[in-house]
């Protein structure tokens, strides 16, 4: 099997029991609807959800190998100065396709990855101090152009590179990626010549990952992006049916539904066990929560909508929070990873062949006991009533990740139309960025401002 399969028989009332599980007969009534919702996202594949088409961006990813090529050797480290949709997919990526050691131990060449995806002064102030921007790479990502944190990102590290390598030098050590015209972003490529990639109209942040957002870090520090594309592209191929059944994205969308809206699951755990897809949880909980998560529906009326995502690690989650999972509310459902062959064998020692407690481990690898694992928690949820499915990875490689990437994002989409909220806004996120513009004392937003400054006159109460 190359193929990612998804498991959901633990999900069913049939196995999981009528108060927590879903019937076959609400399973089947969302057929017609997951149809149509399916079909009135891709019919925006040209139009506005044009990162429906990424998968197939061949031109796009050439560039991309060029550019790749034409710096292989000359940084030993490459940062990606990006937040939300423009970090989480390269750390996912980076974390999944790349050894954990991979900083420590940069293969053949190939460059040290970082993405800085806060401005906690800490974490940039350590970078400086750590590293050499001389023989960095910067990324600066942004879809917007102009996201605070971004920029200030951007200004620290050039006036650092300026510094260093003069107005003239420092060129070479920034890559941009942002939209062809809009933002201040694209306007400071104009008058620096910066080498830049564009994220396409109808591409949001959090459906960027396929786009130079996540091909090109993932380009330049080794990655396959061209599996990376073939995987996403045999997952569109296989979410072209309507049918129910056999559409993995539509799906995982009426599962998702039916859990929060008529099994009372308001937590959707992506519960990894696979140390290398954690971070893909990460990824999927922005693409979840900014997605669904929306107090108006398409009609205007407040709803609230939205499932909160969860992310967990197997097997290190089952020591912190497996016994709330198991024994706490009935308000989670799981969706756990798991990947059929791990690429290393690592055999466990008897050691103690008279030792009863250490016996029945030696002789064993340690994919058995790691799948043990897996199964054992899967088993403790649904004899606890917990509806859970397993998404299976082949192995964890650019395809079986592509492939995944795609199925969310699309599968997130279906969501949108069956919760009945726009997925491709964020009117809660651009509420915060005002609000810190106003606080950062930014031209245009003085009424704002004087607004906050009203509101937070009431007596503070600290302890
Ligand atoms: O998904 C989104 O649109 C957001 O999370 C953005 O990615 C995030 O706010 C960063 O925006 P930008 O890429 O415009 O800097």
């Amino acid at each position: 099997m190359d193929r990612i399969q998804l498991d959901y028989t633990n999900l069913m009332a049939s196995v999981i029991g009528d108060e927590h599980g879903i019937s076959e007969a609400e399973f089947e009534a969302l057929a017609g609807p997951a149809a149509k919702a399916l079909a009135a996202v891709r019919a925006r594949r040209d139009e506005d959800l044009r990162w429906l088409a990424l998968p197939y961006a061949e031109d796009v990813l050439e560039e991309i190998l060029r550019y790749s090529a034409r710096v292989a050797g000359r940084f030993e480290n490459v940062v990606v100065l990006g937040i939300g949709g423009s970090a989480l997919g390269n750390t996912a990526l980076h974390t999944a396709l790349n050894s954990p050691y991979h900083n420590e131990h940069p293969p053949g060449g190939l460059p040290r990855l970082y993405v800085l995806d806060n401005v906690d002064p800490d974490l940039l102030g350590e970078w400086i101090e750590h590293f050499d921007v001389s023989k960095t790479l910067f990324n600066v990502i942004s879809k917007s152009g102009g996201t605070a944190e971004t920029m200030s990102q951007f200004l620290i590290f050039r006036d650092l590179l300026v510094e260093k390598l003069g107005p003239e030098g420092h060129r070479e050590h920034i890559v941009v990626t942002t939209d062809v015209e809009q933002g201040i972003l694209r306007e400071i490529v104009g008058r620096e010549g910066y080498e830049s990639f564009v994220v396409p109209d109808g591409v949001g942040g959090r459906f960027s990952v396929l786009s130079p957002v996540g091909l090109l870090p993932s380009a330049l520090v080794g990655i396959d992006a061209r599996q990376l594309l073939s995987g996403a592209q045999d997952m569109d191929q296989r979410c072209e049916t309507s049918l129910l059944t056999e559409n993995p994205a539509m799906t995982y969308a009426v599962l998702q539904w039916l859990m929060q809206s008529s099994c009372s699951k308001p937590v959707a755990v992506t519960f990894s066990y696979s140390d290398r897809c954690k971070n893909l949880g990460d990824w999927y909980a922005q693409l979840l929560a900014e997605s669904i998560g929306k107090r108006h529906d398409r009609k205007g009326a407040e709803v609230f909508a939205g499932p909160t995502p969860v992310r967990a690690v197997g097997v290190t989650d089952q020591h912190s929070q497996v016994q709330l999972y198991v024994e706490g509310p009935f308000d989670k459902w799981f969706t756990l990873l798991a990947v059929e062959a791990c690429d290393h064998v690592v055999p466990i020692p008897m050691g103690y062949p008279e030792l009863e407690g250490t016996s029945y481990l030696g002789g064993r690898k340690l994919a058995d006991l790691f799948a043990a694992e897996r199964d054992g928690t899967r088993i403790a949820l649904t004899e606890a009533g917990r509806p859970n499915c397993t998404l299976t990875f082949p192995r964890v490689d650019a395809h079986s990740v592509g492939q995944y990437l795609f199925l969310m994002e699309l599968a997130v989409a279906v969501m949108g139309e069956l919760y009945s909220v726009d997925a491709f806004d964020q009117p809660g996120v651009e509420a915060g960025k005002v609000a810190a513009y106003a606080l950062m004392g930014r031209a245009g937003y003085e009424s704002r401002r004087a607004e906050i400054e009203q509101a937070s006159q009431s007596a503070p109460r600290t302890v």
